[in-house]
């Protein structure tokens, strides 16, 4: 969405769904998309199969103290993911402060406050991380406690298990026969009901100044891409250089610089630059093909919401191709839900029984598509095999793919040394999956990919390159570019400096810490006293993917004895080395940093390594003072609560 609250528009729910006619408002608490995409899908659910009157509303859009208003003859419901260090996401903090707070205070005060309130919530965590959908728990203790009543469970989705989809598959039926009892719904016969109307232009061509072919919004359609850069707006930031670290057999990580000197763009070491990719054009012909667009993919059409709740995910006029290559996320594995709504618009019987079976049976859809990890149109096509897929409504497609979502990278530079330039770390996604002749590849890597290729002029060397549209809608900028804007993070050296860090990150996980390690140089050379840092990488092999080699004895040359670089190559010996045996053998020294108030960082893979590191930390604290296990873990989540531990991770 556009994000903000439109001008003029009411920012009171009650009025809201009143205004509209609407029983059921959908609250989403989203970071990447996922959280919202689960949103609309209740909401057309709810309207298909039970005739309630469903919005959409972002948490930020409105304000909380009329929650007590809402009569019991409505629904609120609450999708709520919860994000890194079991934070609420960015557009739901109010929200979680106003609901969590000491004493919320509601417009009317009756008591208990929410004693009309009728909710349902569902979350979207991930086991791996400490607080495991602690957004969703506590925001249902918090309406609990003030009185409402929630129907169904409360329902978790892990991602950390991968079982995301299913767990919402699975929590959603028992909260509809719930919600179908306390307002007594009564099932139909389900019915699609289109959400966008979609109207073809004459008159208007790809190349009218007012069509939108990839442009992000008005400003960007305007030439005008001055104003702050952000979540909603992306900065055009040329590349000024990009290489690859290293590139051995199918596996390559790339160092891209971005020159952020002609906006007003600003960050800090440790924060992170978000990513705005494009689809390759083999996925997006695939998909206009499916679909039976490929004739008309310039086709100028505008988009228009049926629903005064529902907002269009892209600016229009556009065209088919410009919404599929720039906004749809058309890459990612298929939903099963997905498949069974498309089912009523098979090209035939046969095709229909066979998207039903799909939809319907859980470990049919794993073994034929998820395990390969098709996306829509590589399903459609084989499914149907080979028919266009010409019956089903565009605003089905528009509803049920979810918006192209940027991606984020932990910036490895400085600010210090370079406020007005980021450099990037990334390894590029691919993937060899059984029963598939082409590997799954990443969106955002591979596009960066191509934007290095085409910048030093190379072939593109993959066997199963992609091809991007690299210069832009309507080839505007000169140069390489890529949009991007900067999420700021907590992930922060100590302020003070003289504090001595351990920093432990494998992999891309060293990102940051060659931020932090080109600062302290930095401080050094300006005439600085800074403290120990001892870094724990690890790679598979020296030799094949140990990443900045050169600079971290550039590193070292000025900060002499105060760097130690420790590094855990997990396939040169019989042994896998990873960086936590490193930290163990080291057990006496960390201890000691630990006792000197080190501050300790953690980058890199969430699903094993960060949660290895913290058990091993624990265990070297307790064994070097002699106290229990319990007793040393307990210390590392006080040093977590006082940001003395700090991760930065992702799955
Ligand atoms: P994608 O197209 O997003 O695919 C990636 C994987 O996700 C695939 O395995 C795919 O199967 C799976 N997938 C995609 N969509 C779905 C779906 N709907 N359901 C299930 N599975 C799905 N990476 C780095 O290389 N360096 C960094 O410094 C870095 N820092 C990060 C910092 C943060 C805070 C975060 C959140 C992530 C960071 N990442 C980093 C990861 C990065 O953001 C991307 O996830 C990664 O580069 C892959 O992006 P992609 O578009 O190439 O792949
Ligand atoms: P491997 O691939 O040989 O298993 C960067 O990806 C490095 O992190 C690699 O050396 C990789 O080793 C290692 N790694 C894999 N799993 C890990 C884990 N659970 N903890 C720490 N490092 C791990």
């Amino acid at each position: 969405g556009a994000g903000g609250a439109k001008a003029g528009k009411t920012r009171n729910i009650t009025q809201a769904l009143e205004e509209s006619g609407k029983n059921c408002i959908i609250f989403y608490g989203s970071q990447t998309g996922t959280a919202e995409d689960y949103a609309s899908r209740l909401a057309k659910e709810g309207k298909s199969r039970f005739g309630l009157e469903t919005m959409v509303a972002d948490l930020e859009e409105f304000d909380y103290d009329n929650l007590d208003t809402i009569p019991s003859d409505k629904v609120v419901m609450f999708v709520l993911a919860t994000y890194g260090e079991g934070e609420p996401t960015d557009n739901a903090v109010d929200f979680y402060e106003f609901i969590t707070g000491e004493d919320p205070s509601f417009s009317e005060s009756s008591d208990p406050p929410l004693g009309n309130l009728n909710f349902v919530a569902f979350g979207l965590g991930n086991n791996t991380y400490e607080h495991y959908n602690s957004m969703v728990r506590n925001v249902n203790k918090a309406l609990e406690k003030l009185g409402a009543h929630r129907i169904g469970e409360a329902g978790e989705g892990d991602d950390g298990a991968g079982t995301m989809e299913e767990d919402f598959l699975a929590w959603k039926d028992p909260m509809w026969s719930a919600l179908q009892e306390k307002m007594g719904l009564e099932e139909r016969e389900a019915v699609y009901e289109p959400i966008f109307s979609i109207v073809e232009r004459e008159g208007l061509t790809k190349d009218s100044p007012e069509v939108y072919v990839g442009e992000p919004n008005k400003m960007h359609l305007d030439g005008n891409f001055k104003g702050s850069f952000n979540a909603h707006n992306p900065y055009i930031a040329p590349i000024e250089s990009s290489y690859e670290l290293f590139s051995v057999k199918d596996r390559n990580c790339l160092h891209m610089e971005v020159d952020i000197s002609g906006s007003n763009l600003t960050y800090q070491t440790g924060d992170h630059i978000a990513v705005w990719p494009t689809n390759p054009g083999e996925e997006t012909d695939r998909f206009l093909r499916v679909f039976g667009l490929d004739t008309k993919r310039d086709q100028v059409v505008s988009v228009k919401a049926l629903e005064p709740t529902a907002k269009v995910p892209f600016p229009a006029p556009t065209t088919f191709d410009a919404i599929v290559r720039y906004h749809m996320e058309i890459c990612a594995p298929v939903s099963r839900q997905f498949i069974a709504t498309l089912s009523a618009f098979a090209p035939d019987e046969e095709t229909k029984a066979e998207m039903v079976k799909l939809g319907g049976d859980k470990d049919y859809f794993h073994q034929k598509i998820n395990i390969h990890h098709l996306n829509i149109a590589r399903v459609l096509e084989v499914v149907g095999k080979g028919k266009k897929w010409t019956n089903v409504p565009f605003s089905a497609l528009i509803e049920g793919i979810t918006k192209l979502q940027p991606r984020y990278y932990s910036i490895s530079s400085s600010s210090l040394e370079q406020p007005k330039k980021i450099s990037i770390t990334a390894v590029v996604e691919r993937q060899k999956l059984p029963g598939r002749e082409d590997p799954f590849r990443g969106v955002a890597t591979n596009y960066l990919l191509a934007l290095k290729e085409k910048q030093n002029g190379e072939p593109n060397p993959c066997p199963f390159g992609l091809t991007y549209e690299i210069t832009g809608p309507r080839n505007r900028y000169d140069g390489i570019h890529v949009p991007v804007h900067v999420r700021h993070s907590n992930f922060k050296l100590p302020s003070d400096m003289t504090k001595p860090i351990i920093l432990i990150g494998p992999g891309t996980g060293v990102a940051p810490f060659r931020g932090f390690v080109r600062e302290r140089k930095r401080q050094v050379e300006n005439g600085e006293t800074v403290g120990k840092t001892i870094l724990f990488f690890g790679c598979r092999k020296s030799t094949e993917d140990f990443l900045y080699e050169k600079e971290w004895e550039e590193a070292k040359k000025v900060l002499g004895d105060n760097f130690e670089m420790v590094n855990a190559f997990s396939r040169e010996g019989p042994k896998k080395v990873y960086v936590q045996h490193r930290l163990k053998e080291r057990s006496k020294d960390v201890n000691e940093l630990l006792q000197q108030k080190a501050y300790v960082y953690v980058c890199g893979d969430a699903a094993n390594m960060a949660r290895e590191v913290n058990t091993v930390l624990g265990q070297i604290i307790a064994e070097e003072r002699g106290i229990p296990e319990a007793k040393g873990e307990e210390i590392i989540k006080t040093m977590r609560a006082s940001n003395q531990y700090q991760e930065d991770v992702w799955s």
